[in-house]
């Protein structure tokens, strides 16, 4: 049986390391094969401040210049992803830490001009990640990409890519037996702010169109809905909770199915 999960580490869940490494380190004792795709926008915007560079939104996706980009390379492909490595391997789990980059991982072309190097995926090629699962680790990805050699001809550039967006195609590309989001609240919400436990593919296209779900929740609705097809079950956790990975494998867990 394929036991490969696709997780999503909100960047707001990741102050909270210490129980999810430690669920990450008991998974992959359980032998689960844990794929982890991280976040990490508000410290982006922390460094940027510091950094002196302003930045905006439009529609939950960063406008990205060229300098922008390089310390989004840096913050995300760097500092994040290789302290969430140092903390699994310190608790002695195996990790590998990797950008959408790495082996051509996940290509993209630019989504709009006006965004700058802002990425739509077109392709994911899961050869990187199988070797690495393969060779007994937990792959640990930063939501990057390569631009599509087939699009424009230019040479190498690098795209930011929304991480949801990159974890509900990397969990299709995988055939992921689960497709979990751990985020800072308890699941999604309807419009009196009571939890919705469950929600078929067309429910939740009529939350999206009806704005209910707005902001950040958008991309993770429309990955889960993405990797439906390919994947038979979707879940929106509360990250913050202790054990929420370990929980989600027992089953116990509260939060959001799609399926
Ligand atoms: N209907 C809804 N139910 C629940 N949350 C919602 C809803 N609509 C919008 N949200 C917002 O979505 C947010 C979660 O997405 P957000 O992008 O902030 O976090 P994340 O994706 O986990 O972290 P990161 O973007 O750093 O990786 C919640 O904090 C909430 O404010
Ligand atoms: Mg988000």
């Amino acid at each position: 049986m394929n036991k490969i999960l696709v997780i999503k580490l909100g960047g707001s869940t990741l102050g909270s390391h210490d129980t999810i490494v430690a669920d990450l380190v008991g998974l992959q004792k359980r032998d689960v094969l844990p794929v982890v795709v991280h976040g990490g926008a508000d410290i982006v915007t922390d460094w940027l401040r510091r950094l002196g560079i302003s930045t905006r939104f439009v529609k939950g996706l960063r406008v990205t210049d060229a300098e922008t980009l390089k310390v989004v390379v840096a913050v995300l492909a760097g500092l994040v992803n290789k302290e969430l490595v140092a903390a699994i391997e310190a608790l002695g789990g195996k990790a590998i830490g990797l950008s959408g980059i790495d082996g051509g991982l996940i290509e993209a072309k630019v989504k709009d001009a006006e965004m700058g190097y802002v990425g739509e995926v077109v392709k994911v090629n899961p050869a990187p990640l199988t070797a690495i699962l393969e060779a007994g680790f937990i792959p640990i990805i930063a939501p990057l990409s390569l631009q599509s050699p087939s699009e424009s001809g230019e040479k190498g550039s690098i795209l930011n890519v929304n991480g949801d967006t990159a974890a509900g195609e990397i969990a299709a590309a995988l055939n992921a037996a689960k497709l979990v989001f751990l985020t800072d609240v308890a699941g999604i919400y309807d419009s009196s702010g009571k939890l919705i436990p469950r929600l078929s593919p067309v429910e939740a296209t009529t939350l999206l169109t009806s704005r209910i779900a707005s902001g950040g929740m958008i991309p993770k609705i429309e990955a889960c809905l993405r990797a439906l097809p390919a994947v038979p079950i979707t879940r929106i956790i509360d990250g913050r909770l202790p054990h929420a990975l370990l929980k989600e494998l027992e089953g116990e867990g509260e939060g959001t199915t799609i399926a």
